[in-house]
């Protein structure tokens, strides 16, 4: 059995915990919040999955030190929300530890540079680093907290690792692993489905159909695909549970915090307004790179474009939504 350190114990450090230890590992979480930390140490829960009954396996506990949460383990699983991801792996690199397998389990892209969260990891850590992985795939917290059935993927382009890694995660009651080389490709699904996402609550706040959403769901991930593509990834990845398996379930579910921020512009609110309610919208977020990188790359990306406008240049949602339809009629697959 094998010792993890998971940075972050929020939601989702809450369900890869507990995966972990019915797997029969050893989880230590870290979080800079005392509350947090108590959640998990004394009421053996996970503060922001308050509403769900849990009963966390003894096997898990938490330290607000990351000292001592980063010398436990030899896997350091990385769990914080996109905005935190450099500077907390800045904090690691401060404290000198020896070199250590690191696993993100956070999706985004990093406004600006550009980076996906494991190239930030690297960035910062270079050497300090024995083994790279991103975990990622369609998975709400709720649902894996409460052991129902999921599937993810992990990427790695070290096959050995990805090896290891999977078997550490899989758990033959309700969460099967699956691995995959091209980790590029399974980072921009997980990061670019939020800007799909938030898209798709705005739809669904402004009453559109079923037919409306299937389309901008096909058609996002074919923007997606076409910006993947001259990045570096592997076209089929797209396709597979890291993009079109995450796309449906952020795009379907009221779990998403992407959709519910979507959901909230249809109705009128600012995203300054739904962030200092203390909502993250990675989709706000990675809508940023991708507006930057489709002009770097030339490449057409319409909902990208269109979200783009609503959230930072003040362009009504309906208005952007309804042009999208008067836009020149072309092939389906050009
Ligand atoms: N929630 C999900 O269902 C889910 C599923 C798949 C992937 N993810 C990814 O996991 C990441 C984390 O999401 P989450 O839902 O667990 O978020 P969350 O808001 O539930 O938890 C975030 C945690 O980050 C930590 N944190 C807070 N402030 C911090 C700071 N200043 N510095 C460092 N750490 C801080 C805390 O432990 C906090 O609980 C996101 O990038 C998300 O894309 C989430």
């Amino acid at each position: 059995m094998a010792k993890i350190t998971i940075l972050g114990a929020g939601a989702w450090a809450g369900g890869l915990g507990q995966t972990l230890a019915d797997n029969g590992h050893d989880v230590c979480m870290w979080s800079p919040l005392e509350s947090e930390v108590a959640s998990v140490n004394t009421e053996r829960t996970i503060a922001k999955l308050a509403q769900i009954n849990i009963d966390l396996p003894e096997k898990i506990w938490a330290t607000t030190d990351l000292r001592e949460a980063a010398e436990y383990a030899p896997y350091i699983l990385v769990a914080v929300p996109s905005q935190f991801v450099r500077s907390v792996m800045e904090q690691v690199k401060a404290l000198d530890i020896e070199a250590k397998i690191y696993i993100s389990a956070t999706k985004g892209i990093e406004p600006h540079t550009n980076l996906t969260m494991t190239e930030i990891v690297k960035d910062v850590l270079g050497e300090r680093i024995c083994g790279l992985a991103a975990l990622t795939g369609p998975s709400h917290a709720e649902e894996v907290i409460q052991r129902k059935v999921t599937s993810v993927v992990i990427a790695s382009k070290d096959d050995t690792l990805a090896h290891v890694v999977q078997a550490l995660f899989n758990n033959t009651e309700y969460f099967r692993v699956y691995r995959i080389s091209d980790i590029k490709g399974a980072e921009l699904g997980g990061a670019l489905k939020n800007v799909i996402a938030v898209v798709s609550g705005i739809m669904y706040g402004l009453e559109y159909g079923d037919n409306a959403k299937a389309a901008m769901m096909t058609r996002g991930l074919a923007e997606i695909s076409r910006l993947g593509r001259l990045l570096g990834a592997q076209p089929d990845t797209f396709f597979g549970l890291t993009g079109m398996g995450d796309l449906i379930v952020t795009c379907t579910s009221m779990f998403s915090r992407n959709f519910q921020a979507g959901v909230k512009i249809a109705k009128g609110a600012t995203l300054a307004e739904i962030e200092r309610s203390g909502a993250t919208v990675e989709g706000a977020k990675a809508v940023v790179s991708a507006h930057e990188l489709a002009s770097k790359y030339e490449v057409e990306m319409p909902i990208v474009e269109t979200l783009y406008r609503i959230l930072y240049e003040g362009q009504t949602a309906k208005e952007q939504l309804s042009s999208l339809l008067s836009r020149n009629m072309k092939a389906e697959n050009d």
